[in-house]
């Protein structure tokens, strides 16, 4: 059962919210190579796989509140970082920004239809570090709620070290303790 990152909606059959959000992207879900992708780390405690449940997620509520193309750009944003390979051992392929994208569209041409809204929403969700524009609306959203998702990504495993780390959470109280007194 998936959830998407500081969600309590679960993305199944059992309600309504899941069940639509499942129509869209089941299928990718049970393809083994976006399956892979639960092998690879992305933003220190997170999955690559769960950050893509993470962005599509989000950008599914974006796109349809919005009434955009809700179906393409959700799948988009689903395998948007359809890589498999650790960035850091791979850096003689070049720029990780401008090349993971490009490697995502290729992968993700081998597995389902591509759209061109699709293939851009894809390819440029590194935007600005790559300089070519989104051309769509649903591009735009891919690309933000990519960097929304890696913000709280990052921010639950600072949450989590606080949780876990008693002499972190003991000079948290002291501090408060020696502020309000
Ligand atoms: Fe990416
Ligand atoms: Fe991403």
């Amino acid at each position: 059962m998936h959830k998407a990152i500081f969600s309590d909606v679960e993305l199944s059959d059992d309600n309504e919210t899941g069940a639509q959000f499942m129509a869209l992207v089941e299928d990718l879900l049970e393809n083994e190579l976006v399956k892979q992708l639960g092998d690879f780390g992305q933003h220190v405690n997170t999955s690559r796989l769960q950050h893509s449940i993470n962005v599509a997620y989000y950008t599914f509520l974006i796109c349809r509140k919005l009434n955009w193309r809700v179906e393409e750009a959700t799948r988009a944003a689903l395998l948007h970082d359809l890589f498999h390979y650790n960035w850091e051992e791979n850096k003689e392929e070049g720029w990780h920004p401008a090349v993971h994208p490009v490697k995502a569209l290729e992968n993700a041409q081998t597995i389902c239809e591509i759209t061109p809204l699709m293939a851009d929403g894809i390819v440029k969700h590194m935007w600005p570090l790559t300089i070519k524009l989104p051309k769509y609306k649903e591009s735009w959203a891919i690309t933000m709620m990519d960097k929304y998702c890696a913000t709280l990504e990052v921010m639950e495993s600072v949450v989590m070290n606080i949780r876990y780390s008693k002499s972190l959470r003991y000079a948290i109280y002291l501090m408060a303790y020696l502020h309000f007194n």
